[in-house]
Parts: C-alpha cells; sequence; structure tokens
C-alpha cells in the first residue's frame, strides 16, 4: 500500500491517500489539543498509543457486528481505513455525569445515569463544536432523518459492547464521542476511539485514564493512555 498525498492535517491526525481511490492512511500525532484549541500541548507517544487503542476497538466491534472505517494496522502511528466522507454530526453517548453535562446541567461529577445519554453536535470548530439537535441536524441537512436513528441505534450498541469489555478490564466508561462517514452511500463508524475521545475512569479508585488529565493539568497523561493500552492488550505489541 503506497502512502501518497496528504488529504487533511485535523489536531490529532493526519490523512493521507493511497493507490487505492477506496483507501486511506490515517496517522495518529502526539499532539494535543483541549478547549477547541485553546490549550496546545504534545503528549508523548500518544500516536502510537491511540492508533494501537482505536485498531483494538474497532476489531472488538467488528467482532459483534458494529462495521467502521478500519481496515488493518499499518505501523506503530498508521492504520489504513476505508474512505469515507466523514458527517458533520459528532455523537456522544454519556453513562454518568461528567464535563461538559455537569457542568450545563448543574449535576455532581460522577453521578451515574439512569440510562445512556446519546447527544449531538455540530462539527464545526469555527463554532465552537455547538450542542443541536435532531431539528437543527435537519435543517442544516447534516444528514437524514434515518442516518441520525442509525447512528443512535450504533451508538448505544458500541456502548453495550465497549462497556462491558471495559469491565472485565476494571475500566468505567463514563462518557465518548464517535463520528461516522459516508463510505458509498453507506454511514459507517470513522475516526477514532481512544482516551482522547473517552472518558475512562479506573473502576475502584476512579482514577481519571484520559485526556481529562491533559485538560486539567493533573499529570501522569502518557501513563494513563499506557494504562489504558496494556488493559485493553496485555501490552502486547
Ligand atoms: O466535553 P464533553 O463532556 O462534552 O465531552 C464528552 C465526551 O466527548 C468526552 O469523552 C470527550 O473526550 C469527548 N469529546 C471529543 N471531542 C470533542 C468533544 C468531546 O472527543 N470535540
Amino acid at each position: 500500500m503506497e502512502k501518497k498525498a496528504l488529504l487533511y492535517e485535523g489536531k490529532a491526525k493526519r490523512i493521507y491517500a493511497t493507490d487505492d481511490p477506496d483507501l486511506l492512511i490515517a496517522e495518529y500525532k502526539d499532539d494535543a489539543t483541549a478547549f477547541n484549541g485553546l490549550k496546545k500541548g504534545v503528549i508523548a507517544n500518544k500516536g502510537i498509543l491511540n492508533n494501537k487503542i482505536s485498531a483494538f476497538f474497532f476489531t472488538l466491534l467488528a467482532q459483534s457486528g458494529v462495521e467502521s472505517h478500519f481496515v488493518k494496522l499499518l505501523s506503530d502511528r498508521e492504520m489504513l481505513i476505508k474512505r469515507a466522507e466523514i458527517i458533520k454530526v459528532e455523537l456522544v453517548v454519556r453513562n454518568i455525569a461528567a464535563g461538559s453535562l455537569a457542568k450545563r446541567l448543574g449535576l455532581e461529577e460522577g453521578w451515574v445515569l439512569p440510562r445512556p445519554v446519546v447527544e449531538f453536535y455540530y462539527k464545526d470548530d469555527a463554532l465552537g463544536d455547538p450542542f443541536i439537535n435532531e431539528d437543527h441536524i435537519a435543517v442544516l441537512g447534516l444528514a437524514t432523518a434515518e442516518q441520525v436513528k442509525f447512528m443512535a441505534a450504533q451508538a448505544l450498541m458500541i456502548n453495550e459492547i465497549l462497556t462491558a469489555h471495559l469491565k472485565t478490564c476494571n475500566v468505567i466508561l463514563v462518557d465518548y464521542k464517535l463520528e461516522f462517514g459516508l463510505h458509498h452511500g453507506k454511514v459507517l463508524l470513522a475516526d477514532e476511539i481512544s482516551p482522547d475521545t473517552c472518558r475512562f475512569w479506573e473502576a475502584t479508585t476512579k482514577e481519571k485514564l484520559d485526556k481529562d488529565r491533559f485538560r486539567r493539568d493533573l499529570g501522569g497523561v502518557e501513563a494513563a493512555y499506557q494504562e489504558i493500552y496494556k488493559r485493553l492488550t496485555g501490552g502486547e505489541q
């Protein structure tokens, strides 16, 4: 698989063309941003860990019938992915109150929600990814009602699969963000699933094992990402 032109550079990844028009290469960077790019930094080895953690989750989901853009790992920082046009709606699934939900609704961080909640955000950096509902998605033409229904159902199915697996690693899945894309007209799970895009708490100590350590200057950021990788895979390279 030949790596060709750089097509897109985001905050955490670079996307390259390949000699196959249907396939792209995602290269994971160590750059870290938070608060819509206001806070910037580098987390050593983050790109390597997030590439491998995402590959692990995408493989786990595929085994349970959830398709994604992931094809295979190519190197420490690179994965081969299916070309998909990203739908400009980010889905957040929450099991426990934290982050913007706790702030917006005045909830105590750690309150266990009676059932999972699915939220939609408009993927637009200039606007700071604002909170939107299904009516906004329809009037902005971001996705069809059927696509929204499918993405929300997938997001909840993913919640069950990930929550159950992480439980065996003694990790709580607090919340996470998903992105989907259109691949030959079909909605496909895309982007990444990593400590950058999920909140993971150590089940016994409630220690944060995710990007909140960077956001809140808690230290031990790389060690937290390493810990998630180790718990998921037993540390195999
Ligand atoms: O900040 P907030 O509480 O809304 O984040 C909810 C979840 O979505 C967190 O796991 C966070 O890491 C993730 N997220 C993300 N990218 C964003 C916003 C949130 O991965 N742009």
